[in-house]
């Protein structure tokens, strides 16, 4: 008779040096169901899962294998056993092929112990082609797009008929028809008994995808639900377990003069942004709709100099900028906080104070040219505070937060620089909900500073909820600028798929 859970943790306990970062954790997981594992940053989710991998050694608790006592020594263990994992940090070698990576340490051999490149390849097409992948298995994996790489990872941990498979963030970096395409292949999976743990801060992803749902909060579980017992509501209130205010701020600021214009603005790409156009005021927050692939990253780092550009102009008060870069972009007031912050934006050894006032050194030196300490600490506090940053100290290593706190800590980053335009792509990807309205609270008061804010996003609520105005761009090209009044869900997609 085969148990009734795959996978049971029980009574799990980790500790870090100043956190406890499981508490008596139990967690069941039955096959052939899909289990949300639910959380705010920090709650303890990746590290409940590093633990099962043999990544971290548990303090205390037991790990059961359908019924079975097991103890993994790594993650390479565990996948013999029918374990498998999809990180939330990408794990791939980007040198080698997709065949490689899908096959590191397990190559098919030939005689004398070569590796006999031709099945391995021949298996990773059979495999990306009955899991409809369009993907050549000898591409480079590093030339993929982040997205593909992902999918990869995904591939690689279905190839190992696994028992259990663990979904860390899986959708983070993936377009609308990736998610759904990975939906696919989960329900293949669970078709198959296989059981699935699905750790995501997107809710309607759970509430399309889960059978049920564990919520974690600072270290302890609190729960496990069906997923039909449960309502947005009710999901949030289980993982923030506060009064959180989840509403929208109203954003009541005063449309001043024009900070930023940009004038008939092209890629020298054809396939990238071409001729666009607007303006952002005082106080303005203009969000910037589209689906993924529209070009919105690429035309944000032409405005701030990261890319070229190469016709069209920039203004910036009143004053057009030849040949744009970041240095003069932050010279002249701009902040950007980049959809690739864990990837672009970290110096992991060093701690959550020096990674937060790094960009702000130069407005805290006395005339004498002396840094002034102190004041420089209590302001990275301060946004750090705001963001509700989980941290024992500000002196922690941020490579030992969780990812959506080392995240926190960029954006207090860009905060901190008191930019007057700050640019904000996907600001609150990979944030837990109770941290995103935190975030909405910061914007709306930069906006009635006078300050002017430009937010990429891809979640509707927040591209409505937010903004004075939504500029919507399609392949490239602005499909329309609409006015709050006009900013409906059905408007916004309809410009975004205008030419497809
Ligand atoms: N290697 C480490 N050293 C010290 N502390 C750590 C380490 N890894 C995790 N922690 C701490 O353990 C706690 C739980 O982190 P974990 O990464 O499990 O959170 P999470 O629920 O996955 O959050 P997120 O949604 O942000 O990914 C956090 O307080 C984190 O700072
Ligand atoms: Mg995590």
């Amino acid at each position: 008779m085969s148990a009734t859970y795959a996978l049971e943790m029980e009574s799990i306990t980790k500790v870090f040096p100043g956190v406890r970062a499981l508490d008596d954790v139990t967690l069941r997981v039955k096959p052939g169901t899909v289990h949300a594992l639910m959380g705010e940053n920090g709650a303890g989710k990746s590290t409940l899962m590093k633990c099962l991998f043999g990544i971290y050694k548990e303090d205390g608790g037991t790990i059961k294998l359908n019924g079975e006592v097991c103890h993994f020594k790594d993650s390479h263990d565990a996948l013999k056993r029918g374990v498998s994992m999809i990180h939330q940090e990408l794990s791939n070698v980007p040198e080698r092929s997709v065949a490689q990576n899908l096959y590191l340490g397990r190559e098919p051999l030939k005689s004398f112990g070569i590796i006999d490149h031709k099945k391995m390849n021949e298996d990773t097409a059979d495999l990306l082609k009955r899991l409809e992948i369009d993907i050549k298995p000898e591409r480079r994996i590093g030339s993929l797009s982040i997205s593909m790489q992902q999918t990869c990872e995904i591939a690689k941990a279905v190839s190992y008929n696994s028992k259990v498979v663990v979904m860390d963030e899986p959708t983070s970096s993936l377009t609308d028809n990736e998610v759904a395409h990975l939906f696919k292949i989960i329900r293949q999976l669970r078709e198959q008994n296989v059981a699935i743990v699905y750790i995501s801060h997107k809710m309607e992803e759970i509430f399309a995808i889960a059978d049920e749902v564990s919520v974690m909060r600072d270290g302890k579980m609190i729960g496990t639900y069906q997923t039909e017992e449960l309502t947005n509501d009710k999901l949030i209130s289980l993982m923030v377990g506060r009064d959180a205010n989840l509403r929208f701020p109203t954003v009541s600021s005063t449309i001043g003069d024009v900070l930023l214009k940009v004038e008939n603005l092209c890629s020298p790409n054809p396939r990238s942004f071409q001729d666009v156009s607007f303006e952002l005021r005082r106080g303005e927050i203009l969000g910037i709709g589209g689906l993924v692939g529209a070009q919105r990253t690429e035309l944000m780092e032409a405005i701030f100099g990261v890319r070229a550009t190469s016709s069209g102009k920039i203004s910036l008060k009143g004053e057009e900028i030849s040949s744009m870069s970041p240095r003069k972009a932050i010279e002249h007031g701009m902040g950007m906080i980049t959809e690739d912050r864990r990837g672009s934006g970290i110096f992991p050894l060093m701690n959550i104070s020096s990674n937060t006032s790094i960009a702000s050194l130069r407005e805290y030196l006395s005339k004498l040219g002396l840094l002034k300490h102190k004041e420089l600490k209590q302001a990275s506090v301060r946004y750090n505070e705001a963001l509700r940053t989980k941290t024992p100290t500000m002196e922690t290593l941020i490579q030992n937060l969780s990812g959506g706190n080392q995240q926190k800590v960029i954006i207090s980053r860009w905060l901190m620089t008191l930019p007057d335009i700050l640019i904000m792509d996907e600001p609150t990807r990979g944030i837990d909900v109770g941290a995103k309205f935190e975030i909405y609270q910061i914007m709306s008061q930069l906006a009635q500073q006078g300050k002017a804010i430009i937010m990429v996003s891809s979640e509707m609520p927040e591209l409505i909820g937010m903004s004075h105005r939504v500029m919507v761009l399609c392949s490239g090209r602005c499909t329309g600028i609409l006015d709050k009044s006009e900013c409906s869900q059905e408007n916004i997609m309809r410009l975004a798929t205008k030419f497809m």
